[in-house]
């Protein structure tokens, strides 16, 4: 694929609530060190090469930028990265940010914030990024425990004018409509790629799309590398129908993801500005039904 000129358009929009967003975002959460995520050992990225690439990304028509408070490495944190590069923003840029972990100075996973901690959850987000107010904000859940008081404590601060959107991550059918029934929820973050399916996250997916909520895989490129990230090895079936496109695998995969619905929202990660350009350009990549079944053939039933 000539991949230079494609722009984010490319793959067409969609609404978070009264927000646009073109269906090719980025994720900030590989911006902050080299290798793996969350790594204690991990090195940190270059300053100017993640600045540079979040500005490559406006450029190339990205308006729908993920990130965290806890995507920090030593020595860079993804909130001030983006608030550097990118402000004053524009007002076409939709930045969603999750709360609900956290992660202490050095690093260490805290425990889940309480109703009360999400607050400070969502002003730690609102002076890093340097706003007052956050344009959508994700839930990030573990376990099937009840969401509904921290549902309940960010739709407060969204009345409260601190927050535009609601969304959910890590959930399952139960807790979306647990969380519906207390405030709108705009999307849903789950992991979703071509090999990490199964019938239940099919069915999210579906029904998210059915109630025009956007539906936003992560690890859509990792797949089975998780936090770790992408490997070397790709599944042959990946392979092919890259070699018939003279595309590479990771378009393919997101191609693939873009194609499971017009719901469904791409925020591919990196920090290497080549792997920038050739994601967003895989929003102008189309599939045949074959080539999807092809790819469908690799995950269908797993987790
Ligand atoms: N809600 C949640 O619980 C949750 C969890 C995880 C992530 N997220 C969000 O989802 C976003 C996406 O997840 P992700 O960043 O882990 O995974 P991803 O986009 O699936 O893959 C990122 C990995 O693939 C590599 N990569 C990216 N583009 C590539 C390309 N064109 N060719 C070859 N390798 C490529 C990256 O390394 P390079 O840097 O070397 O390109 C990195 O190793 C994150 O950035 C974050 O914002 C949310």
């Amino acid at each position: 694929m000539t991949t230079e000129t494609i722009n984010a358009a490319a793959a067409g929009t969609w609404q978070l609530g009264d927000l646009t967003v073109n269906r090719i975002g980025f994720g900030a959460m590989r911006l902050t060190q080299h290798g793996p995520a969350f790594a204690g050992d991990s090195t940190p990225s270059d300053r100017n090469r993640a600045i540079a690439v979040l500005r490559r990304a406006v450029e190339l028509g990205v308006n729908h930028i993920d990130t965290a408070s806890f995507y920090f490495s030593a020595l860079r944190s993804a909130n001030e990265l983006i608030n550097s590069a990118l402000a004053p923003y524009s007002d076409e840029l939709v930045i969603t940010t999750k709360v609900g972990p956290g992660r202490g100075p050095s690093g260490a996973w805290l425990p889940h914030a309480t109703p009360e901690q999400l607050r400070g959850q969502v002003e730690e987000n609102l002076r890093q990024l340097g706003r007052d107010h956050l344009d959508v904000v994700n839930l990030r859940i573990l376990g099937t425990a009840s969401i509904a008081e921290r549902f309940g404590a960010l739709a407060e601060l969204r009345e409260a004018g601190l927050i535009r959107h609601l969304g959910l991550s890590n959930i399952t059918a139960e807790h979306l409509a647990e969380a519906q029934a207390i405030a709108p929820v705009v999307c849903v973050q789950n992991r979703y790629s071509l090999d990490s399916r199964h019938a239940g996250s099919d069915e999210l997916l579906r029904s998210c799309g059915e109630q025009g909520i956007a539906f936003v895989p992560f690890f859509a490129i990792a797949g089975d590398g998780r936090a770790a990230g992408a490997t070397e090895a790709e599944r042959a079936e990946v392979l092919a129908v890259a070699r018939a496109h003279g595309a590479s695998p990771a378009q393919v995969r997101l191609a693939w993801t873009l194609q499971c619905g017009p719901h469904v929202l791409a925020i591919p990660g990196t920090g290497n500005p080549d792997h920038l350009v050739e994601n967003v350009a895989a929003g102008a990549l189309r599939l045949s039904s074959e080539e999807l079944a092809q790819l469908e053939s690799v995950g269908a039933g797993d987790e």
